[in-house]
């Protein structure tokens, strides 16, 4: 008899009724991932069932999840990073494959109980049990987000949904690795049945035991979709759609993923061992390589708040009502917090309220859970509720004296131990804290727009600033599901200083005569969400204006010649998308680009995008010596995360370091 007494990482029980319960909860860690230690003893507990289903011992299986709060968010990454061939990667994937296709086989019903996250490896576990009940708890969410990190589901899970879910269900979420609701995973067939919480689950895995209960795979037209000519067709069309959104020379995963469905979609044992073939050269390449990194940083990035902190942030009282402060007010609110809102002007802040009911209703789905938020969000116009606030945050015309006076007015009225932020983008912390009876409690907070997009906020800190106050920020801004970083006081923190010498440098070639439609694809050749050009037009050519002269006289450099062709297309009113013209004109909400006569040249372009961001790379540099940010991961997460550069790239100074190396493009999958 297999010995499971010396289990870590999973429970387990036989009870009265012969049904065994295999429990997943790993320890040391707060939330159930697939490594190896815990497959180890899942592979036990199989051998062990499987013994006893032959003596009629065991009659089911079930597996589920010891963690409060989620089953399994997917394989360990951090054991990715131990792989170095892809012989390694074959013969580890096809150890798991071999055990799922063992807990497939169990000749006992085997029922998967699903509450929380159920993600990447923990949903290809979930598809090979017989039997997937999940609770309807906001927390469930279902999903493959393997793409994310540069591969797609290498435990056999992209046959599996196919088998489940067909083409239209399971293609999508592969491709694009959005997370599912449980409703939304049993309308895919995805998932069998639902309960309404977690105590339902044990009772209702017994009777699914009870009855024998076996999924079906998906049947009807649905099903058909797999078979060719529909397969070509439907691959041909998820390859235009996914061309639209990425690359494939900077996000091949996709693309083999759907070379992988069209050439054996239509047999799916084949599919498994095709699956293991075009997996192993994506996670060696340089994408999934550095996207794990990537994913690595906002870890780091997130551990900046410290643990076990006293301090929770309840409830927030914004103050500004204009296109930052109520955007932040409104992310708050979405982010189960009580948030005030105040300004001069009460018509703004009715404004600003109603602004986020596209977010609310995005994030709410249920009337009750909307009904709760816009409880949640009260409009304040003479700062009542700044006495209960646990942080205030200041998001008002950005002049140093108003900043002042209106700090200098709160000061006495804040609780003890609440924060008091500025969200300025470019005056240092320690002049708007000059006047104050305690200058070390002010921290910047400094939010991106659009704020529900971005997913960094720089907190910044002046010498005199308290390191308390600051890791205070660091939990605030992780409470709401975004990645901090600390940066010090100086002229335009880290994302507008790396920011300013790249869009000027860019404005400058146009300045020149380079055409801005060429400089722009050649950043977004690089990998860059969009070029400088339409950057600034963005961002607003007052704001470009502004922040130029704020980092020149940091630097104590001189304007770059595009200052002063900037300062005159402002004063002549074009100031980019929010005019209607800046340096292109804007039509629904989009710039007009005039076409090339002549198609240009790739490596050209290659040649281009490196140059445009080389300003870019060199004042990362400079950030990183000055001990702007602490260290050069930091630097690389806080400019991935504050201005989208090219993820896949693995950050600046990342890129910098090793784009000497050679660069391998992972292979297509063998035709059948
Ligand atoms: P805005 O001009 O859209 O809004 C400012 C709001 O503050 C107005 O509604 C105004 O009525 C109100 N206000 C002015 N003085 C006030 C006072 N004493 N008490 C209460 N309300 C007052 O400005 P925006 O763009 O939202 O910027 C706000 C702050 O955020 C500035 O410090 C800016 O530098 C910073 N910021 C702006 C970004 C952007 O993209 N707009 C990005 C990041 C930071």
């Amino acid at each position: 008899m297999t010995d499971l007494s010396q289990l870590r990482d999973w429970r387990f029980s036989v009870d009265k009724q012969a049904i065994a319960w295999a429990t997943f909860d790993r320890e040391g860690e707060s939330q159930n991932s697939l490594g190896r230690r815990p497959l180890e003893e899942l592979g036990l507990i199989v051998e062990h069932v499987e013994e006893l289903a032959k003596t009629k011992a065991v009659r089911g299986l079930v597996i589920q999840s010891g963690k409060e709060k989620g089953f399994i968010v997917g394989a360990d990454v951090r054991e990715f990073e131990t792989i170095t061939s892809e012989q390694q990667v074959i013969e580890n994937v096809g150890t798991v494959n071999a055990l799922l296709d063992r807990i497939e086989k169990l000749p006992v019903p085997v029922v998967c109980c699903i509450h929380g996250f159920c993600l990447g490896g923990g949903l290809e576990l979930a598809l090979a049990c017989h039997w997937r009940i999940a609770t309807r708890d906001e927390a469930t969410r279902l999903g493959f987000p393997e793409v994310k990190l540069g591969i797609f589901p290498g435990f056999n899970g992209t046959a599996r949904s196919l088998r489940q879910a067909g083409a239209l269900g399971a293609m999508p979420i592969m491709l694009t690795g959005s997370m599912l609701r449980a409703g939304a995973a049993k309308g895919l067939n995805l998932v069998d049945e639902l309960v309404p919480g977690p105590l339902n689950l044990p009772w209702a895995a017994r009777r699914a035991i009870d009855k024998g209960r076996r999924s079906k795979p998906i049947g009807g037209w649905k099903g058909l979709l797999r078979r060719w000519p529909a397969r070509g067709y439907l691959a041909g069309k998820m390859r235009a759609q996914t061309k639209a959104k990425v690359r494939e020379e900077h996000y091949p995963a996709p693309f083999r993923l759907i070379d992988l469905f069209e050439t054996h979609g239509g047999n799916l044992e084949g599919m498994k061992k095709a699956e293991t073939r075009a997996f192993a050269p994506l996670m060696l390449g340089d994408t999934s390589r550095n996207l794990r990194r990537v994913f690595k940083l906002s870890e780091i990035m997130k551990a900046q708040a410290p643990k076990g902190l006293a301090w929770k942030p309840l409830r927030v009282h914004v103050i500004g009502a204009g296109v930052m402060g109520a955007d932040i007010a409104g992310f708050c609110v979405a982010n189960g917090m009580e948030v005030s809102l105040q300004d001069l002007n009460a018509e703004q802040i009715t404004k600003g309220i109603d602004a986020q009911k596209k977010l609310l209703s995005r994030k709410f789905k249920t009337k009750a859970a909307r009904d709760a938020a816009k409880a949640r969000f009260i409009a304040d116009p003479t700062g009542e509720h700044i006495t209960r606030a646990d942080i205030v945050i200041e998001a008002i015309v950005e002049k140093l004296e108003v900043k002042q006076a209106l700090f200098k007015s709160i000061e006495g009225k804040l609780k003890p131990g609440a924060v008091m932020a500025t969200n300025t983008s470019s005056i240092m912390i320690e002049k708007i804290a000059e006047p104050l009876a305690d200058p070390g409690r002010l921290i910047g907070v400094h939010f991106f727009n659009p704020v529900a997009q971005m997913p960094l906020v720089e907190i910044i800190k002046s010498a005199g600033t308290r390191e308390e106050e600051v890791q205070k920020g660091c939990a605030f801004v992780t409470a709401i599901g975004k990645f901090p970083l600390i940066v010090k006081s100086s002229p335009g923190f880290l994302v507008n200083r790396v920011l300013g010498p790249y869009m000027m440098a860019a404005l400058q070639r146009v300045e020149a005569g380079e055409p801005k439609e060429k400089i722009d694809e050649a950043a977004r050749t690089f990998g860059m969400p969009m070029g400088p050009v339409e950057l600034a037009d963005t961002v607003g050519l007052d704001v470009c204006a502004h922040v130029g002269k704020i980092l020149a006289a940091g630097s104590g450099a001189a304007l770059p010649p595009s200052a002063a062709k900037l300062d005159a297309m402002v004063a002549s009113g074009k100031l980019g998308k929010k005019s209607g013209e800046g340096f292109y004109v804007w039509k629904d909400g989009k710039p007009q680009r005039s076409e090339p006569a002549h198609p240009y040249d790739r490596f050209e372009l290659e040649r281009l995008g490196r140059d445009l961001v080389d300003p870019l790379i060199k004042e990362a540099r400079k950030v990183l010596e000055e001990g702007v940010v602490e260290n050069a991961d930091l630097v690389d997460g806080g400019v991935i995360f504050g201005t989208g550069f090219a993820p896949f790239r693995g950050g600046p100074l990342h890129f910098a370091t090793n784009e000497s190396k050679v660069v391998t493009m992972p292979r297509r999958v063998a035709a059948e």
